[in-house]
């Protein structure tokens, strides 16, 4: 990839992101009932669509965060995840949900969740804001999937290339 690459087409407006947003907290509302439920982020991608979804949420929640490298830079995952920030609160016993930007080949999350697991929490699901089966190598599913996604390479609302374009408000993708 090189700067011959631009901003494509809006493929998911603000309004749309939000309004899927709303639906998602108000479900995660409806079915964890009375209980507690923390939200792990995985950074730095998903921490526009965590705060959009947590605002929705009326329940006890937490939030904690970890952060995982699969990529350099790269528009494509290396197969190999390294925790490069842990939680900083134990989960045993508790309701968690992670967090996502993006479900592309799996293996990130694929990787997380058996993580997590090993933790011994509650209950443990996915949200993710993307999902990109085309990419898949690994077959998991989100729990809750804001949308889905062709098989380009997204950016805006939190996601990167090379670190840049997380402030968009909007979802595009890049464009030779
Ligand atoms: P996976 O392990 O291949 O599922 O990749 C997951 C991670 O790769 C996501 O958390 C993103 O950080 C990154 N990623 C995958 N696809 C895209 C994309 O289209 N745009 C930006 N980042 C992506
Ligand atoms: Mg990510």
């Amino acid at each position: 990839m090189n700067s011959d690459y631009q901003i494509g087409t809006t493929l998911i407006t603000e309004e749309q992101s939000r309004h899927r947003a709303s639906e998602i907290g108000h479900l995660i509302t409806e079915e964890y009932k009375g209980e507690e439920v923390v939200f792990v982020g995985i950074l730095k991608g998903a921490v526009l669509w965590l705060a959009d979804v947590v605002k929705n949420v009326a329940l006890d929640t937490k939030l904690d965060f970890m952060a995982v490298s699969s990529y350099g830079a790269e528009t494509r995952t290396s197969g190999v995840v390294k925790i490069v920030k842990d939680l900083d609160s134990g989960i045993e016993g508790k309701n968690v949900i992670i967090v996502e930007d993006i479900v592309d080949s799996g293996i990130t999350l694929n990787y997380l969740k058996g993580y997590l697991s090993g933790r011994n929490p509650k209950s443990l699901k996915i949200c993710t804001l993307l999902d990109k089966p085309a990419g898949r190598r690994i077959e998991i599913n989100a729990d809750y999937v804001g949308f889905v996604v062709d098989d380009k390479f997204i950016i805006g609302y939190g996601l990167d290339y090379n670190q840049k374009y997380r402030n968009l408000p909007y979802i595009s993708f890049l464009e030779e």
